[in-house]
């Protein structure tokens, strides 16, 4: 889909890179040519993922662990990046979450979510940004939420409240940081299965007993998406003939958010002979 060499001369920082849908980004912009740096809180998952990818692409991958709900951490990690050479762009992957009635969390059961989505998200980006600003070179964030920003998510409200934050935080970057060259975007994935998100969103007991999570229903699309196709809108975004691009949050998902709003989605399970029936029984009423 995109011409070899895109995005040479790109260094881009993806959080949470060691596994799932960062690590497949992660690995597409590597095999464009990009140079990347993954973080993430287990460094022997993420030495195993930066060698695979650097194996695999022929770029610099570089791993460091970090744990983005420490901002020390983040601050000192990031100097270090740029010591080494600028980043030109961020990847706001890194995230927690677990499905729970919103009643039986404990302010605690908030922050293990909030810190890492929310105040996580907010320190790396800051991180970056005052260096882009003080150095005066342009930059690039993507950050990934989810289509919970439209709709909220019941029984994920922590992940919703703080997702919505970062969807704020992305038009709000957009305004403020525009003049200095800065772009911020958003893509809202729909259901993309990984481990990390799918044992804590859709764990055994509740795929047995609802069915949820394994199928494709409400999704007119008619499927879950492939990684490659985030992948894709992921390196578009981040290219350098992208760049007047800024502001944007843009669902991912085969249409499945605009499709549970309203009440006659459920309608494209019906064939044309129900159809016919249908049209019949509304001009009856017509006629009388
Ligand atoms: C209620 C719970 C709970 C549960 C933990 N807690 N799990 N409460 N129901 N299922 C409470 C605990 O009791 C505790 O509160 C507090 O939360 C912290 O618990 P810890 O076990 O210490 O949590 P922690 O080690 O911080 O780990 C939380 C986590 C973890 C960071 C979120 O689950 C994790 O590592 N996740 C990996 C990344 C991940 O989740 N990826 C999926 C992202 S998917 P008390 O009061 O008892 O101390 C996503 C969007 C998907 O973001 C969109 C799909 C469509």
């Amino acid at each position: 889909m995109f011409a070899d060499g895109l995005m040479r001369g790109q260094k881009i920082l993806v959080t949470g890179g060691g596994t799932g849908l960062g690590k497949s980004m992660a690995g597409a912009f590597a095999r464009l040519g990009a140079e990347v740096v993954i973080w993430g809180r287990r460094g022997g998952v993420l030495d195993d993922t930066a060698a695979e990818l650097a194996e695999a692409s022929g770029s610099t991958v570089t791993a460091m662990p970090v744990d983005i709900r420490n901002g020390g951490a983040i601050d000192e990690a990031m100097q270090a990046i740029f010591d080494a050479g600028p980043l030109t762009g961020l990847v706001n992957n890194a995230a927690g979450n677990f499905i729970s009635p919103t009643e039986d969390l404990s302010p605690n059961a908030f922050n293990a979510i909030a810190s890492i989505v929310a105040a996580g998200t907010f320190n790396t980006t800051v991180a970056a940004g005052k260096r882009w600003i003080e150095a005066g070179l342009p930059g690039n964030i993507l950050s990934i939420v989810t289509t919970w920003v439209w709709t909220g998510g019941p029984f994920t409200v922590p992940s919703a409240m703080s997702k919505a934050g970062v969807a704020a935080m992305t038009q709000s970057l957009a305004q403020e940081w525009g003049p200095k060259r800065i772009r911020a975007n958003a893509i809202a994935p729909g259901p993309f299965p990984t481990k990390g998100a799918w044992e804590r969103l859709m764990p055994a007991p509740l795929m047995e007993k609802t069915g949820a999570g394994t199928g494709a229903a409400g999704i007119p699309m008619g499927r879950m998406g492939e990684h490659e196709e985030l992948d894709n809108l992921a390196v578009f975004l981040m290219a350098p003939g992208c760049a007047y691009l800024t502001g944007e949050v843009i669902a991912l998902d085969g249409g499945q958010w605009l499709a549970s709003n309203g009440n006659f989605h459920s309608l494209s399970a019906l064939d044309r002979s129900d159809w016919d029936m249908i049209k019949g029984a509304i001009q009856a009423t017509n006629a009388k």
